[in-house]
């Protein structure tokens, strides 16, 4: 195996409007709606922690301050439930601070995905990095970015992930052209195209929100024009990196994911991810599905 630089750091967009929740995210981070009982960006850290990478870099923007807040200690939280003897909610409350060491770095502008992992170039550095959008949740249990990471340490260069999504949602999405390797699940990734129309997409091989990315990306992306929507592309970027060689930063592979994602980018997305995690979860499903099941047939 070729002897390339371990990825340790993840980097956690976060610095997103939110303008699809509003009125909910006006004052709170989309990043801190409750899957359940925790905030979506709680499961992202877990499973970057899973994977390894315990070095958790967020670009922030305004109106960010409860994601430090969260994945920081609560004292007086704390003292209440220690008194109390609640042993269980006091884990709890600890947990998110001692996942991983969160780093944070404001995105001044709202540029894009490209400009806002750009914004943690000065403290990734020269190494390679995950990077996880918050939209997408992944079961841990299927380890994604392990994979992700090993492919990363046999090919060198940038690693995607790729799931199949249906003709008529490639618009939602980076779209990869694709070549088969000697592995089952890992491809070449030769193009991509950032939200094309469905006319116009080379595949259905969607980019879901993984990535390990060789650090070349960042000269990249400093010279990647605004794309899609005017804004700064990540995608863009590794289309330039699919193109070259391995000394230059190349070339970019694709890992074809068949396992749990939950999309919670939109309102209805967000709804069918809260009824799948409430039914996933030992304490919540013996009363809930077949509270789930009546309900549904009444309402037909
Ligand atoms: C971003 C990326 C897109 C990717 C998607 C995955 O888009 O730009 O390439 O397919 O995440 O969720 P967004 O959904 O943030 O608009």
């Amino acid at each position: 195996m070729a002897d390339f630089d371990p990825v340790t750091k993840a980097v956690v967009p976060a610095a997103g409007l939110g303008t699809r929740f509003l009125p909910a995210t006006k004052a709170t981070p989309k990043e801190m709606l409750p899957i359940v009982d925790k905030p979506a960006i709680q499961y992202v850290v877990e499973e970057a922690a899973s994977a390894g990478l315990l070095d958790v870099l967020m670009v922030t923007g305004k109106n960010k301050r409860s994601i430090e807040d969260h994945f920081d200690r609560a004292f007086e939280l704390e003292e209440v439930l220690e008194a109390k003897g609640d042993e269980h909610r006091l884990s709890q409350v600890r947990e998110p601070a001692s996942l991983a060491t969160l780093h944070y770095v404001r995105q001044g502008e709202p540029k894009g995905l490209g400009h806002a992992v750009l914004c943690a170039k000065q403290h990734v550095g020269d190494h390679p990095f995950a990077c996880l959008l918050g939209d997408d949740l992944i079961d841990y249990r299927d380890e994604l970015l392990k994979r992700m990471i090993e492919v990363r340490g046999a090919y060198g260069g940038s690693v995607i992930a790729l799931m199949e999504v249906p003709e008529e949602q490639v618009s939602l999405y980076g779209v990869a052209t694709i070549q088969a390797t000697d592995e089952d699940d890992v491809v070449r990734v030769t193009d991509l195209v950032e939200k094309p129309p469905v006319a116009e997409a080379p595949s259905n091989w969607a980019i879901i929100g993984r990535y390990v990315i060789d650090p070349a990306v960042f000269e990249v992306l400093e010279n990647t024009p605004p794309g899609r929507g005017g804004e700064i592309q990540l995608t863009d970027a590794l289309r330039t990196l699919a193109g070259r060689s391995t000394a230059e930063g190349g070339p970019v592979h694709g890992v074809l994911f068949r396992g749990r994602r939950y999309d919670t980018g939109d309102k209805l997305d967000y709804l069918r991810t809260v009824v799948k995690f409430a039914a996933d979860r030992p304490d919540l499903a013996p009363e809930f599905v077949p509270w789930l099941r009546e309900f549904l047939r009444e309402i037909g």
